[in-house]
């Protein structure tokens, strides 16, 4: 009897052991698949800085809704600080899995250490950590912002490929630190490469702001009278330029050009009414492809590591065109 007891008490610890091995896993194999109206997700959000947060926020909360998944959200107004406690919240919670979109690209190694203790997977959209260790998460869900800089760079390369005349450039960066003002920088500076005809002036960060872009164009339109092509980061900080522009007494769109990224609703009819000139596309609607991550985890199979949204361009005749049916 003693020895079937033994025999009974080692195999309910290897069980338990075998539980508690390994980092973040995909579905819990043990118990199997929860119900999909059991399913509890955390996410963290940057903020809502832009008009293109505004929308990625409500995509997201709109798509787990129709889903019947419980979504439980916050907002770090820019602070990776905030981010961090709102995942360890999640953590504490139990959720099943996190999902947030990292303000900046690094120091999340510890508190993505704690949720791989914690065997929540965690999903990462629309914006990259710098993290070497990728088992640090399940799937990375969001565009290619190196490319949205290129395809930028190059429109101005276009644009100007029968002028000899220097283009003087203001840069106004997202958020320092931030993946898409990193790479949409890069992918930029690549496309323009090295023709001393193109020149960036000045490159300063707007915070990915309206008021942000108006502020720092003010500013370096003082010191740099002879600029005459903007590149925004995103198109609320070419808002923002627009009306410094304005008030110097300058033509926007015309006097100085502006090229930027997302293509929102406000972005695309400045592009219409000619006063920014192109825009490159940044897509926040993310919400269903994270609600078909978070249920695939659930299903025990693997999502697929980097997901790349599908995005174009616009010029004036297509964002005139587009504008009508764009849904944010
Ligand atoms: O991470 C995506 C970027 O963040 C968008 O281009 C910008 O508008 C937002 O604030």
């Amino acid at each position: 009897m003693k020895k079937i007891i033994s025999i009974a008490a080692v195999g309910a610890l290897l069980l338990t052991l075998a539980g508690c091995a390994g980092g973040s896993t995909s579905g819990d194999s043990a118990s199997g698949p929860k119900p999909v109206d059991q399913l509890v997700v955390g996410f963290a959000q940057v903020g809502a800085e832009s008009g293109w947060r505004t929308a990625n926020t409500t995509n997201i909360q709109d798509s787990f809704k129709e889903a019947g998944i419980e979504l439980k959200f916050s907002d770090a107004q820019q602070k990776q600080e905030n981010q961090i406690k709102a995942i360890r919240s999640y953590i504490q919670q139990k959720v099943d899995v996190i999902a947030f979109s990292p303000v900046v690209e690094t120091g999340w190694d510890a508190v993505l250490n704690e949720a791989k203790a914690a065997n929540i997977p965690v999903v990462l959209t629309d914006r990259a950590v710098d993290s070497q260790d990728d088992s640090l998460y399940e799937s990375f869900l969001g565009s290619d912002f190196v490319e949205e800089g290129k395809k930028a760079g190059q429109w101005v390369v276009d644009s100007y490929k029968d002028s000899t005349t220097p283009v003087n450039i203001i840069q106004l960066e997202g958020t320092t630190g931030a993946a898409p003002a990193i790479d949409r920088a890069e992918g930029f500076a690549d496309a323009i490469g090295s023709d001393a005809k193109f020149k960036i002036v000045a490159s300063q960060t707007g915070d990915f702001t309206r008021a942000g872009g108006k502020q720092v164009t003010e500013a370096l339109l003082k010191s740099n009278p002879d600029v005459n092509l903007i590149y925004a980061h995103n198109d609320d900080m070419a808002l923002g330029a627009i009306e410094a522009i304005e008030a110097a007494g300058k033509k926007p769109g015309v006097d100085i050009k502006i090229v930027s990224v997302d293509a929102v609703k406000d972005g695309m009819q400045a592009l219409a009414d000619g006063k920014i000139n192109y825009i490159v596309e940044c897509s926040p609607l993310l919400g269903q492809q994270l609600v078909d991550i978070v249920k695939q985890i659930n299903d025990g199979k693997t999502p697929e590591k980097r997901i790349i949204t599908e995005e174009t361009t616009f010029d004036q005749a297509q964002a005139v065109t587009a504008l009508p049916t764009r849904q944010y």
